[in-house]
């Protein structure tokens, strides 16, 4: 029977047994994403549910979800306790959309029309340098989500799901307390900007995104205090960023763009800061040659879809070098991103 197994232990297995597990690692990746369009986890909050049931309320086949599910609780997502009744495991706890390590948004995103046909588009990215996102859609992904508000909530809660893993852990790894105010440059919906206001109460912070994500920018924290110490702004990072703080955050951004595009935002910032301020990037970092590290299929999915890319510390260096920025130090953090602190010179 065809496993899948982490990628030390799939090395020690015999080669065609291990590309297998490999190659079928994508329909569990599909399975995941249907069970989690069907809403199958939500159904199943206030306990276990015969499949027949499950198939009225999620509108599907009874037999064919039947077998999504039993092949899902293989792996450890669902279990079946009883001819036919599934109930939920801690993993498939994560496809709730209000569970508090939700993930189920992320497997929305996964699952959806517009991100599945650029990855279906690999091959030809692979040929051409073409993104395979602007090929499949027609336009690049920003121009996209413009015109598609319901797939840009979707990518907005799949980025909402990663960053509600950010806790307090994260100041154990990095102390921000010596800035009294801070620039989230292309913020999103501040959660990080929140977090880092939230532990460090002397702080203030300006969240800054383009105008449309800022519109529609809920209202965090309607509390005087926070009102002091919270603005949004709306902006183009391409053009110019809000002046005078002393930490420029940029997460998740510059793997979204090309050298020249990312040295553009770069010099912005550097336009921007104090001259005491201090820029934190915070991005997966790219381990040197063969060493198994995910950053490298993450940096698949940014060519796919931006044709940006993640970049190693060598490539940050000089990227920061090029904006009159001085990398001071990298950070390792336990979130999947690494901070790389850099001053201007
Ligand atoms: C990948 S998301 C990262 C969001 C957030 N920093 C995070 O880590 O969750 C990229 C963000 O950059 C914003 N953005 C893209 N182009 C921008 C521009 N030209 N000016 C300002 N913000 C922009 C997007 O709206 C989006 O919120």
């Amino acid at each position: 029977m065809v496993q899948l197994q982490t990628p030390q232990a799939a090395t020690s297995a015999a080669p065609a047994q291990t590309i297998m597990q490999m190659l079928v690692s994508g329909w569990l990746s599909k399975a995941i994403c249907v069970a989690a369009q069907l809403g199958i986890a939500d159904l199943l909050k206030k306990g276990g549910q015969h499949y027949e049931v499950l198939a009225t309320y999620a509108n599907a086949d009874p037999r064919s979800l039947y077998r999504l599910l039993r092949a899902l609780s293989s792996f450890g997502i669902f279990a079946e306790t009883e001819a036919g009744c599934f109930q939920l495991t801690p993993l498939a706890d994560c496809l709730r959309a209000d569970a508090p390590n939700s993930l189920y948004h992320l497997a929305l995103m996964m699952g959806s029309p517009w991100y599945q046909q650029a990855w279906d588009l690999l091959l030809q990215n692979i040929q051409t340098g073409e993104t395979a996102f602007e090929k499949a859609a027609g336009m690049p992904v920003l121009e996209y989500f413009d015109r598609h508000p319901t797939d840009l909530r979707i990518f907005q809660g799949a980025m909402a799901n990663l960053n509600s893993r950010l806790t307090s852990q994260l100041f154990a790894e990095y102390d921000f307390s010596e800035f009294r105010q801070i620039v989230d440059v292309g913020g999103g919906h501040g959660v990080l900007l929140t977090t880092i206001l939230r532990a460090y109460p002397e702080a203030k912070g300006i969240l800054f995104d383009l105008p449309i994500v800022i519109a529609h920018n809920p209202t965090i924290i309607a509390s005087k205090g926070w009102q002091e110490r919270y603005k949004s702004v709306g902006g183009d990072f391409f053009e110019a960023v809000p002046s005078g703080a002393d930490a420029y955050i940029l997460k998740n951004i510059l793997h979204d763009f090309n050298d020249s595009q990312a040295l553009t935002i770069l010099k912005n910032c550097r336009q921007a800061i104090a001259p005491n301020g201090k820029l934190l990037i915070m991005e997966a970092i790219v381990a040197p040659e063969n060493e198994f590290d995910p950053t490298k299929m993450l940096d698949l999915q940014m060519l796919v879809m931006v044709g940006g890319g993640e970049r190693t510390a060598a490539e940050y260096e000089s990227l920061l070098q090029g904006a009159d920025f001085e990398l001071t130090k990298i950070f390792p953090t336990s979130f999947g991103f690494k901070i790389i602190e850099a001053i201007p010179v």
